[in-house]
């Protein structure tokens, strides 16, 4: 339930429908016989002992709610809930990703996220953004990159991510900016769809997918197609990334969780560069 008379904040709205999304199927999971979901949204104040122990300035905030009556959270698991890619879920069934993306949102947003679970009560997640103070944009709802970071429809990009949330949310927003997108689940079916004489500007890819990386899916991509542009995004940090030895340096790279803002200018620029001598 919205509250009445509540508080604007400035977020990226496609990110923030992101995260209600990411919380609800959690709370999904949490009840699988059944129970309440609510989301709910209030006017915050928060105080300075609380703006101390959660490293925010003390102000005005706007709190969204999702609260599940399914399992509750350990303490174990909640010290680790935010990490990437720690799930409890079965292998397939859950990446570990949503609450790590959450976090990074929320806190590029400049506000903050704390679990609470009780034995027998459920989970709520609490998610404080701060009060926003200036003047609504009239007649935009939706605030999109400015013209020059948007793509066209000739321009057709191929998005390759195992996960389908991320999938659908890498899609919508690079449809939202003007381009053609083609997807794949999977290396061996993006291979596929090229082979069946698709043309792409951009291979858009995940790094860290089951059976083919982003790495080899790119060199034969690109083996098949020399003028074929490449694009990297993983949840780990570029530093691990290289490590792992699952990038180039220098290599483009886009760390996720992203907003449609960093995707636009990165897509952007990978699209207008030279590509480098064979
Ligand atoms: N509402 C909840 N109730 C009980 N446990 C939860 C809840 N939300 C998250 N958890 C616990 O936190 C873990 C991490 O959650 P997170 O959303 O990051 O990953 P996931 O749901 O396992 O996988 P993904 O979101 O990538 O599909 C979950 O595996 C689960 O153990
Ligand atoms: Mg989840």
């Amino acid at each position: 339930m919205l509250a009445a008379g509540l508080w604007r904040t400035h977020a990226d709205p496609i990110q923030l429908e992101n995260v209600i999304l990411n919380l609800s199927v959690n709370a999904r999971d949490a009840m699988p016989n059944g129970g309440k979901l609510i989301i709910e949204t209030a006017n915050a104040h928060v105080d300075d002992a609380f703006a101390d122990e959660y490293q925010i300035p003390a102000g005005q905030y706007v709190l969204l709610a999702v609260t599940d009556t399914g399992s509750d959270m350990t303490p174990e698991v909640i010290a680790q809930a935010f990490d990437p890619f720690f799930t409890t879920k079965a292998v397939g069934a859950g990446t570990g990703l949503g609450l790590s993306q959450v976090f990074g949102f929320v806190r590029q947003s400049g506000g903050h996220v704390k679990l609470y679970s009780e034995i027998d009560f459920g989970t709520s997640v609490k998610v404080y953004l701060p009060r926003f103070y200036g003047e609504a944009a009239p007649a935009a709802p939706k605030r999109l990159p400015t013209a020059a970071l948007r793509g066209q429809a000739n321009e057709v990009i191929l998005v390759v991510e195992d996960e389908e949330r991320v999938r659908n949310y890498s899609i919508e927003a690079l449809r939202e900016l003007g381009y053609t997108v083609v997807s794949a689940p999977s290396g061996a079916q993006a291979l596929r769809l090229i082979d069946d004489g698709g043309d792409f500007n951009l291979l858009f890819t995940d790094v860290v997918m089951p059976e083919m990386t982003g790495r080899k899916l790119a060199e034969l991509a690109v083996a098949r197609r020399p003028k074929l542009k490449v694009l990297f995004t993983t949840g780990y940090t570029r530093n691990a990334a290289v490590h792992n030895a699952a990038l180039e340096y220098g290599t483009n790279f886009l760390p996720k969780p992203f907003g449609i803002d960093q995707l636009a200018a990165k897509v952007r620029s990978v699209l207008d560069s030279e590509l480098p001598a064979p």
